[in-house]
């Protein structure tokens, strides 16, 4: 069987990793894949390509199934072309992508579903969101309605900080169209965690939790970036908390996408916030997360393809996940400067003796030496029976790894 992968993160490496594992598949063509996939066992880097591309792409390589990583294509609805086209591709529907490609059609779906989530408004007129900020008590949440690349939700403290956030997403436009739409949101205060999960449309099976760390520095301080480390499982995720998450947040999800007759075949990734006055959802990612996917895939003892099949044939009912009983803590290294700006290109060293891990993400191959290309370079997952011996490993190989400009968070995994 030969694959084809679209994607170029640190998730798609390990998804790729963990589809490797699969003896039926031969080959997976990573596009365009990374320093990482370059050098993973059956894998095979390729053009990045249009969907027409990719397409033409899985016709002349008889590729037996497609997957998905980033959301940007399934937003496109490449998984509705390739259907046109009688190929096998695993994701949402173009519809279905909205859950995540537009913030105010996924907040009604919420709504309408009874799925737990913020109380909030829609403005698409910017007199009438400046008079709503008015009302309102701070702090207070602003989000683009469209893709806004991780920067399109604000925490605002004041009225000040929230008439410039409405000024630059509506005036200015600073996300070409996608901010022209905002949704004015009822700030949550509480632990998040990420719940990834498949799903056939009829069926979601979530994954174990993860905990991300979305801020730059130490003690959640500085400015959010796309993830800086993850823990699975998520400590603050008992089985309290997941039961009702399944009862308030994954069963009124299922109902919505079968009445709303969305094909669904594909990851769903929800991010939760846990308050006082219970468990709430942020947002529906349609796709795996990055880092969690990292740190999850690892403690997934089931063969993820054969999930994957399973959810393509509907028939996820009938399926379960075997997940091994031990933690993983995994951090991220970055090239100093990001979230911000900074320099790439340097080698990047990964002494042979590492017990971890690693997966690339903003890493290319350059005549065999790996070289940085990215901000968030590589993800290092170590396994631990408790969460403090994974993350003991972790600190003591990340000493195995270096790269000019390197930095990493210290406190991944520090309840
Ligand atoms: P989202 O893309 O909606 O998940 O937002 C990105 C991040 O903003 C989340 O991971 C939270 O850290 C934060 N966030 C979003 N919505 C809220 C909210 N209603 N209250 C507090 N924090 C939020
Ligand atoms: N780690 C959050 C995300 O992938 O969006």
């Amino acid at each position: 069987m030969n694959i084809l992968l679209i994607g170029s993160g640190g998730r798609e490496h390990a998804i790729a990793w963990k589809l490797s594992q699969n003896p039926k598949i031969e080959k997976i063509y990573c596009a365009p894949g990374n320093g990482g996939t370059a050098l993973e066992k059956k894998c095979q880097n390729i053009k990045e390509g249009s969907i027409e591309e990719l397409i033409n792409f899985a016709k002349e390589n008889k590729i037996h199934m497609t997957i998905v990583g980033p959301e940007e294509p399934l937003i496109k609805g490449i998984v509705d072309r390739f259907n046109e086209e009688g190929l096998r591709i695993f994701g949402p529907s173009k519809k279905a992508a909205s859950l995540e490609g537009s913030k105010n059609f996924s907040k009604e779906f919420m709504k309408k579903y009874g799925v737990l989530t913020a109380e909030y408004a829609t403005f698409n007129d910017k007199d009438k969101a400046m008079e709503y900020l008015n009302k309102c008590t701070y702090p207070i949440v602003i989000k683009a309605d469209g893709i806004a690349g991780g920067k399109g939700v604000v925490i605002c403290g004041n009225l000040k900080e929230a008439e410039k956030v409405i000024e630059d997403f509506m005036v200015k436009d600073i996300f070409n169209g996608s901010g022209k739409k905002v949704i004015i949101e009822e700030f949550l205060e509480g632990v998040e965690a990420s719940i990834l999960s498949i799903t056939d449309g009829e069926t979601i099976i979530p994954f174990i939790s993860a905990k991300d760390h979305k801020k730059v520095l130490d003690n959640d301080k500085g400015p959010n970036t796309g993830g800086m480390g993850v823990i699975a499982p998520n400590p603050f995720v008992t089985d309290g908390v997941m039961k009702e998450f399944i009862e308030n947040i994954l069963k009124p999800t299922i109902k919505g996408i079968k009445e709303e007759n969305m094909e669904y075949k594909g990851f769903l990734f929800f991010g939760l916030m846990i308050t006082r006055k219970g468990i709430y959802l942020l947002e529906y990612n349609v796709r795996l997360g990055d880092p969690e996917t990292q740190g999850v895939l690892p403690l997934m003892e089931s063969d993820l393809y054969e999930l994957i099949e399973g959810a393509y044939n509907k028939n996820l009912k009938n399926l379960q996940i075997k997940w091994n009983r031990s933690h993983s803590a995994s951090v991220v290294m970055v090239s100093s400067g990001y979230p911000g700006e900074y320099i790439k290109g340097f080698s990047i060293e990964i002494k042979k003796d590492i017990t971890g891990k690693v997966f690339i993400g903003g890493g290319v191959l350059e005549k065999g030496n790996l070289k940085t290309s990215g901000g968030r370079v590589l993800t290092l997952v170590s396994l631990g029976d408790s969460l403090e011996e994974a993350r003991i490993c972790s600190y003591k190989d990340i000493k195995k790894i270096n790269f000019e400009n390197m930095y990493y968070r210290r406190d991944i995994g520090l309840i």
